[in-house]
């Protein structure tokens, strides 16, 4: 599964994670609320899965809304509500529609009941389709994750082996990303898939979210063409 697929001279990652941080500073650099800020985030966030998915990536995973982001102004929470309940369905309907499946991963019983039937039908719609994946991480937080794997472990009794718990969790089926991309000036992972993050190579841009270009994620696939990945081997066992 960790194997790469090559496109011309780049190795192109076979699963990308993205936190899109920088919404709100991109927003109020303009005079905007935050809201046009998320908004233009989820078209920009768009907008690079199409160009992953043309470039080869077969998974993508992104940071929408983490468990802590929860307590921020109501105001501010029923705008991304709003971007799931006007916007969603059409915008992630461009993307599925060439044979990608769609996953919500965290906890999504926190959200509005509308904003949840909205992603379970995305769900239910595109569930027949195998081998590429967004998975969406609202109301998501990665310790939350292991636990309630570890919890589902403890449920069925099992001894645990590395492959068997990453099993439990919400990637259950799919590759640890390869690369994590995170926007925004920030250098930290924030709860965010800590235990598939275990060999994944970290890419931080100053770039605030919704300036993050097709071009700039080229250039985080460069750096990561020219990174050796060793996962803990020397250079001459691979
Ligand atoms: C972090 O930037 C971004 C978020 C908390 C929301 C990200 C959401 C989207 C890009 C689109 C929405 C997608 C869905 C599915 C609802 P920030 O607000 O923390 O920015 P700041 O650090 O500049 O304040």
């Amino acid at each position: 599964m960790r194997e790469n697929t090559i496109k011309g001279e780049l190795k192109i990652p076979q699963h990308i994670a993205i936190i899109m941080d920088g919404n709100g500073r991109w927003a109020k650099k303009r005079l905007m609320p935050r809201s046009f800020g998320h908004k233009n985030g989820m078209e920009r966030m768009i907008g690079l899965m199409e160009h992953a998915f043309e470039l080869g990536v077969n998974y993508i995973t992104v940071y929408a809304l983490s468990t802590e982001n929860l307590k921020r102004p109501k105001e501010e929470l029923d705008g991304l509500f709003d971007l799931i309940r006007n916007h969603f369905k059409q915008y992630f309907g461009r993307v599925c529609e060439r044979g990608v499946q769609l996953r919500a991963i965290g906890d999504v019983s926190l959200l509005p009941e509308d904003c949840l039937q909205i992603l379970k039908e995305a769900e239910a719609e595109t569930a027949q389709y195998k081998g590429k994946a967004i998975n969406v991480a609202v109301c998501y937080g990665a310790r939350a994750e292991i636990v309630r794997a570890a919890n589902r472990a403890m449920e069925k009794g099992e001894t645990l082996t590395e492959e068997s718990f990453s099993r439990l969790l919400y990637t259950e089926d799919q590759p640890d990303p390869d690369l994590i991309i995170r926007t925004g000036k920030e250098v930290r992972l924030s709860n965010f898939l800590l235990w598939q993050a275990a060999y994944a190579e970290l890419y931080f841009s100053d770039k605030m979210f919704p300036e993050f270009s097709d071009k700039d994620l080229d250039k985080a696939i460069e750096e990561y063409s020219r990174r050796t990945r060793r996962f803990g081997k020397t250079d001459e066992q691979l």
